[in-house]
């Protein structure tokens, strides 16, 4: 659905996005991970057909993007949630959505439909006829979210849709996002929210200028090592650390009561050791595993050379 070979934009001197080539299915929603200043708003940006491209091409649905004719097509095919808002204030939430809605040629019946559906999936149906100037920033927020799809869009652009949002409502939007890939539609999603991205995308893709690395958490996850599982005891004693060294596991600290142990499949692993201390007799008060897999893979990706 979304395909880029070789993408590249500079400002200047500067290559924001150097050599960037993906191919994201329909259906399929893929996010874009990346350090502030990685290139992730330049490339939707690009794909959204508001920049220019510097070289590489990139196609949506088939239609080329860069190129006039195509361009329009692919702007009825899809819908843009920017980083930052721009809604017109004094317009009711309504009004703001009913005005997108024209612009895009939607019929009133499928405005009528699709205002009040999105607006009340998000929660803000009893706001419709404030001014959104007086919303909050994650209600504007949300109502970015409903501009996005009045006409339907079969392929959705997310540019950190939850960063302004409380747990509730980014779970909401989160929710929300599940819900339009049943509806078989394309998401790709800018942020920075590496639980978000584990949680909801069916691939990601790691941005550093150039793309660092792309695969399902699960890949990503196994490209590196580096959890720890901690066992706090009740106490410790010779024949509990005894009975683990016997197994092979990474290296172990000890500190007063609290044992850490590297890991590699916290959720194998840490059966073997429970059975281990309990063996020996020790009495455990909490087993706890640190260290957000994706989360280290991320860092291991985006401190490497560009
Ligand atoms: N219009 C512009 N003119 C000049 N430089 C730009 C322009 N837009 C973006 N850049 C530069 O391109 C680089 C990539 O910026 P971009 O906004 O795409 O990053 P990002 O990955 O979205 O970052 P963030 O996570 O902070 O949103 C940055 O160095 C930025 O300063
Ligand atoms: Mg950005």
């Amino acid at each position: 659905m979304i395909e880029t070979e070789n993408l590249t934009r500079k400002f200047g001197d500067l290559t924001a996005v150097d050599g960037v080539t993906l191919r994201i299915e329909e259906g399929e929603v893929f996010g874009f991970l990346g350090p502030n200043g990685a290139g992730k708003t330049t490339t939707v940006r690009m794909l959204c057909c508001l920049i220019s491209k510097t070289s590489g091409t990139a196609s949506i649905g088939g239609y080329e993007v860069g190129n006039g004719p195509d361009s329009l097509k692919i702007r009825k095919l899809i819908g843009f949630v920017p980083d930052s808002v721009g809604l017109y204030d004094e317009l009711s939430a309504y009004d703001n959505l009913d005005f997108y809605g024209k612009l895009y040629d939607c019929t009133e019946a499928q405005r009528k439909e699709n205002i009040e559906r999105f607006l009340k999936l998000l929660g803000l149906w009893e706001k419709k006829d404030v001014a959104a100037g007086t919303f909050s920033k994650g209600m504007k927020q949300k109502l970015a979210v409903a501009r996005s799809l009045i006409h339907d869009p079969k392929v959705l652009f997310m540019d950190e849709p939850t960063a302004n949002l409380d747990p509730e409502s980014a779970k909401t939007v989160r929710d929300f996002i599940l819900d339009l890939k049943k509806e078989k539609r394309t998401i790709f999603l800018n942020t920075h929210n590496l639980d978000e991205a584990q949680r909801i995308c069916d691939r990601i893709g790691i941005l550093n200028t150039k793309l660092m690395a792309i695969g399902t958490p699960a890949e990503l996850e196994g490209s590196t090592r580096g959890r720890k599982t901690v066992v706090q005891l009740e106490q410790v004693n010779d024949a509990i650390l005894a009975a683990l060294k016997k197994l092979p596991l990474g290296n172990m600290t000890v500190d007063g009561n609290k044992l850490t142990i590297d890991v590699t499949n916290p959720e194998k692993e840490n059966a073997t050791i429970v059975d281990a201390i309990t063996r020996a007799g020790g009495r455990i008060q909490s087993v706890t595993v640190v260290g957000s897999s994706l989360e280290d893979a991320y860092l291991k990706l985006v401190r490497e050379e560009k």
